[in-house]
């Protein structure tokens, strides 16, 4: 079967070698990893990810939901708020509800712990710390940024009624390695060891942004200060709950050049995949993805090859550009390109902007394989506005 375009690949054996390593991981630190939806939530892969992961981070009740629904096992929400709707809908199917302040864990408090599943135990909760910690470069990126709105620094914690929380829950990293989680983990223990050595306190979830699936990741490493963390302060459970980890260079958005002229000295090619649209990182981090001709000739740094070309997508944005890359000849209208890891923070984020086609979800099998699991047509825009078929 040809590829159509646009479409999102995902590489299923990718996603397995990504969650073997998570699990190793799991089983050498004596921890439990759950897989972040925010970074990739596509429910045909569920079962896939189940075979090695504990259950769903979730960010909130639809999430959660598509957790009960499709994936199983524990289910841990953290969200910056919850609506009185968003409790009602989460006590029957969370595992672990982790609020993001002490307001927030006082005005639910006595619903939650009055709740059959709080009393049995089937439901736990924690609270979000920050620990004020800076490791990583982009601000958008940083929970730990001045004035962030992510999690209870220690002085809010002071004087706080901790009453039914059972465990801490931080989140600081993106895209990071071990040394900075160990950073990280000095700041907490500096501001709130007293309170992770509390009795009442059992586990600690240490978020995600874990690059662990890096080639290049300290995974024994991270398995030990794992064990160290729990040993410290005699937890019951560390959590990990990263998300691009389990799908790290296991998606590819495959697109056509529709277009093609010159600006200005630009030679501009306009694709049937956009930025903004299907690969808002691209803009919002911002980086630079890999991009292949269907052959495999990689697009390179402008100059290297004879023809740059500009990348432009096919929404009004006037920045709705992917990158320059060079090409040993020039683009024409139909080369198909292919964009490399698109797996994580593409589908979840993307948009129906413009009305622009939004790309095919197609799986890839260990045969090679394609199962198009998912087509997007003009009822799916209309859906955003107007309820029925
Ligand atoms: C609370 C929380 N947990 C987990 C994650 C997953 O992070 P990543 O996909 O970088 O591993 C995020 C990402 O923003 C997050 O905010």
């Amino acid at each position: 079967m040809d590829i159509p375009s646009p479409a999102y690949v995902f590489d299923l054996p990718r996603i397995r070698e990504n969650c073997g390593m998570l699990a190793a991981l799991r089983d050498e630190g004596g921890c439990r990893v759950v897989h972040a939806l925010k970074a990739f939530a596509v429910p045909q892969v569920f079962p896939l990810l189940r075979e090695f992961l504990d259950g769903c981070c979730a960010s909130g009740p639809w999430e959660a939901q598509l957790a009960h629904e499709f994936f199983g096992g524990e289910i841990l929400t953290c969200a910056p708020a919850y609506s009185p709707a968003d409790i009602e809908a989460l006590l029957p199917i969370a595992t672990h509800l982790d609020f993001n302040s002490p307001g927030q864990w006082a005005r639910y408090r006595e619903v939650v712990m009055d709740h059959s599943r709080f009393r049995s135990g089937a439901l736990r909760c924690g609270l979000r710390i920050n620990p004020q910690c800076s490791t990583g470069p982009v601000p958008l990126y940083d929970p730990c940024a001045p004035g962030s709105r992510l999690g209870a620094p220690r002085e809010l914690l002071d004087g706080a009624d901790l009453t039914g929380i059972s465990g801490l829950h931080f989140h600081t990293l993106c895209e990071q390695g071990l040394p900075d989680l160990e950073t990280t983990l000095a700041a907490v223990d500096d501001q709130f060891g007293d309170l992770l050595r509390r009795e009442e306190i059992r586990w600690l979830n240490m978020g995600g942004g874990h690059w662990i699936t890096q080639p290049d990741y300290d995974r024994a490493g991270l398995a030990r200060v794992v064990a160290q963390v729990r040993d410290t302060y005699g937890l019951e459970a560390v959590w990990l709950e990263p998300g691009e980890a389990a799908v790290l260079h296991a998606g590819e958005l495959h697109a056509t050049v529709l277009d093609t002229f010159r600006n200005g000295g630009t030679d501009v090619a306009i694709l049937d995949v956009s930025a903004t649209a299907h690969m808002p990182d691209v803009l919002e981090m911002p980086y630079r993805p890999e991009v292949t001709l269907r052959d495999g000739t990689p697009g390179e740094a402008p100059g290297v090859r004879p023809h740059t070309w500009r990348l432009g997508g096919s929404t009004c944005l006037a920045g709705d550009v992917i990158g320059d890359y060079a090409f040993p000849s020039p683009l024409v209208p139909g080369d198909r390109l292919v964009f490399g890891d698109m797996a994580q923070y593409t589908v979840v984020k993307s948009s129906f902007f413009n009305g622009v086609a939004h790309p095919a979800i197609i799986l890839r099998d260990e045969n090679g394989t394609l199962d198009i699991v998912r087509e997007f047509g003009y009822p799916d825009f209309r859906h955003r506005y107007l309820p029925g078929g």
